[in-house]
């Protein structure tokens, strides 16, 4: 029988951890380039988003040298779809870094790793005690929950913070802390979720005083917060000869380095307003109006074959309004056919 939370939770580990691709089989060293690449696409995304991602990475680009090298363009186009895209330019920062500064060889301990871009106190714990076997306190989002509950914790996050981190690292084994880190982890994402907790199956049922009060979905307590602002804009699908004016954001800020449509008129032309969507970003939501348009014109700049633009690595918000710029698209034709049927008749 185990003696404590951290004992049970590891022997539930080596019989139900889930299998994910960048986790090493028993008896084989984790690859601290997939440890790496999967922490940075899980943070803020769930594993089943991430999954195909990591595929398309690691079949592209094997080894971190392979990524360094690779065009900025590419990666980002690749990352399209997986949102915070200030981590794909971190990634291609750091995979440089550690092509050129150490070898092509990660550093091993958290130290030398928190000197990486993008790399922060749970990224450099995660790939220390994940695929370097060092001792390290990791806290995510999960093992916050998980922690919270365990002590039924009144002070709510963010604020209990420091307090989880001292309980985390109290039940952190000194040998095994990467199992125990991705134990509570996959026992956060499948047995202690946020709604709807499966108590009766978990392992540490029995040290768990949330559970023992009898509510624990009241865990971890939250402080209020400020209600998310709504915004407006208008975006614009500017049609020549079959293809569609597209712009490369500036590198820093919201959606840095992705491409996008233009935000502003990119020509004088008789816009036509095709509809608006809805997106929700971390501190604001949006609703974005399409102006669609053709010209005879061709303004300089980076042109896209409409056909394809689902491919041209839009990040989601554009690649909404690129769906509708090609349902306004369809509809014209529709429109020009039925023109071309009247004059003939
Ligand atoms: N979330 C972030 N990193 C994880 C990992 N290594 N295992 C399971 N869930 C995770």
């Amino acid at each position: 029988m185990p003696v404590d939370a951290a004992e049970a939770l590891l022997c539930w580990y080596v019989v139900d951890k889930r299998r994910l691709p960048w986790r090493a089989e028993p008896g084989e060293r984790a690859d601290p380039y997939r440890v790496w690449l999967s922490e940075v696409m899980l943070q803020q995304t769930t594993v089943a988003a991430v999954k195909p991602y990591f595929e398309k990475f690691t079949s592209r680009w094997p080894t971190v040298e392979a990524l360094a090298a690779a065009e900025d363009a590419d990666v980002m186009a690749a990352w399209a779809g997986l949102g915070y895209y200030a981590r794909a330019r971190n990634l291609l920062a750091c995979a440089r870094a550690v092509a050129g500064e150490h070898a092509g060889h990660f550093p091993d301990d958290e130290a030398a790793l928190l000197k990486l871009p993008g790399i922060g106190a749970y990224t450099a714990a995660a790939i220390a005690a994940i695929a370097f076997g060092r001792r390290a306190v990791v806290v995510d989002g999960n093992v916050e929950r998980v922690v919270s509950r365990l002590h039924a914790l009144k002070a709510p996050l963010p604020q209990a913070r420091p307090r989880i981190r001292a309980l985390v690292d109290a039940m952190t084994p000194a040998g095994g802390a990467g199992d125990f880190a991705q134990a509570t982890m996959d026992l956060g994402a499948t047995i202690c979720t946020p709604r709807g907790p499966a108590c009766g199956l978990c392992p540490v049922q029995g040290w768990c005083q949330a559970y023992a009060e009898g509510e624990p979905e009241l865990y971890p307590v939250k402080a209020p917060k400020a209600p998310r602002p709504h915004r407006h804009g208008k975006a614009y699908w500017l049609e020549h000869d079959g293809e569609v004016l597209l712009v490369r954001r500036p590198a820093k800020g919201l959606l840095g380095g992705m491409l996008a449509l233009p935000e502003t008129p990119p020509a004088e032309a008789d816009w036509e307003e095709a509809g608006a969507v809805e997106h929700v970003f971390t501190h604001f939501s949006l609703t974005m109006t399409l102006m669609c348009a053709r010209t005879d014109a061709r303004p300089a700049g980076l042109w896209h074959a409409a056909a394809t633009i689902a491919e041209a690595g839009l990040p989601t918000l554009f690649a909404k309004l690129a769906a509708r710029g090609l349902a306004w698209r369809e509809k014209g034709k529709a429109g020009g056919g039925v023109r071309e049927k009247a004059l003939l008749v």
